[in-house]
């Protein structure tokens, strides 16, 4: 059995910074508000003419950087978006061009602010039982394009950016222990953009009701993260026959700190543990843990050896949990 593990990770955001006060201007909101309900306090947006592979890549020059490896070693490419800089190609195909790699496999995947732990999980699976020996794993979306900003419930919340993570064998003991994917397609309707695809082309009534902006049910969502990220952490720490005591990190989805607290309640393990950054880039949807792994990777908080739980959920609605012990000697042989 080969053993999968993360060698390296980057993150990339725009340096255009929105702060609260910015958005107080533009929609009737408040940074008390916005800090109290959610513990954002600015976020970042792409400036116009960029798009997700152009983070995408940045990210994952870093991530390959990390992991000492260059593009060519990478045998594999999955992108986790519901933002792709158009409806085909995919994502991950643009990023292949721009980093020089010929004929690997490389395709999107779309699973929300979950789409990190999705792809890290199929990747893993396609390494462990293919030919492919090391996997280049990006999550990115920018959400600001999609986001309506006359719509206050929803625009204080989101944020664009980038992570990556190179993938590839780890000893024993090591990398990816557990993980879980699940859906409720029952309650997508809970957090969708409606017009854009098959359904609603786009047309002149559907930009009129504005209909390619994202659409949510705030508290539904609030109510099923919560849940969700207590059972399919419990899930994962104790399928790789640990304790919720034994876990040094959890990487949450950086939606909302009152969510990140509520389940920490739950699971009973203490704030500290948890990895927080949303203050800073708010909601990045499938960047966001990846983005939060790479800052704690790289401040030298996330040691050797610890057990870290990435955790997330979103539209599908979806969700994602992996436990990992971290291998920080780099890429192996394998
Ligand atoms: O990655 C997955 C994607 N989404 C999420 O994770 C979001 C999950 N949900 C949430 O984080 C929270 O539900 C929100 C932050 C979106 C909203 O917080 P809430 O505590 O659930 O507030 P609410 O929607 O119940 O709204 C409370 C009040 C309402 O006013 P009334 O009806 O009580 O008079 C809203 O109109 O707050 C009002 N409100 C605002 N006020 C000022 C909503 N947005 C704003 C705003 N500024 N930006």
């Amino acid at each position: 059995m080969t053993h999968i593990g993360i060698l390296g990770t980057g993150l990339a955001v725009p340096k255009r910074v929105l702060t609260n006060a910015e958005l107080e201007t533009m929609v009737d909101t408040s940074d008390e508000w916005i800090v109290s309900r959610t513990g954002i306090k600015e976020r970042r947006v792409a400036e116009e003419g960029t798009a997700s592979s152009h983070f995408a890549y940045e990210a994952a020059v870093k991530a390959l950087d990390g992991a000492g490896l260059n593009p060519e070693e990478i045998d594999l490419i999955i992108c986790a978006t519901v933002t792709p800089d158009m409806a085909f190609p995919a994502t991950a195909c643009l990023l292949q061009d721009r980093l020089g790699i010929g004929r690997i496999p490389a395709f999107d995947l779309s699973a929300g602010c979950s789409g990190f732990g999705y792809a890290l999980t199929v990747a893993a699976s396609m390494l462990r039982s293919g030919p492919y020996k090391k996997a280049l794993v990006v999550g990115v979306d920018l959400l600001s394009r999609i986001t309506d900003y006359e719509d206050r419930a929803t625009c204080v919340l989101f944020g664009d950016g980038a992570g990556a993570a190179v993938l590839g064998s780890v000893p024993a003991g090591f990398g990816i222990l557990a993980s879980e994917l699940g859906a409720d397609g029952a309650s997508g309707a809970a957090l969708q953009m409606p017009a854009g695809g098959s359904l609603k082309p786009a047309s002149l009534a559907t930009v009129e009701s504005r209909e390619h902006y994202i659409k949510m049910q705030g508290s539904d969502v609030f109510k099923f993260a919560v849940r969700i990220m207590d059972e399919a952490a419990r899930h994962v720490v104790r399928s790789a026959g640990l304790n919720l005591e034994e876990v040094d990190w959890i990487v949450p989805h950086q939606a909302n700190v009152r969510i990140i607290k509520a389940a920490a309640d739950r699971l009973g393990i203490p704030e500290e543990k948890f990895f927080v950054n949303v203050d800073r880039y708010g909601n990045t949807s499938a960047a966001s843990i990846g983005l939060a792994l790479d800052e704690l990777a790289s401040s030298g908080q996330l040691k050797h050896g610890d057990y870290v739980v990435l955790v997330g959920f979103g539209a599908g609605l979806t969700w994602s949990a992996l436990l990992l012990r971290w291998w920080a000697g780099g890429s192996t042989s394998g």
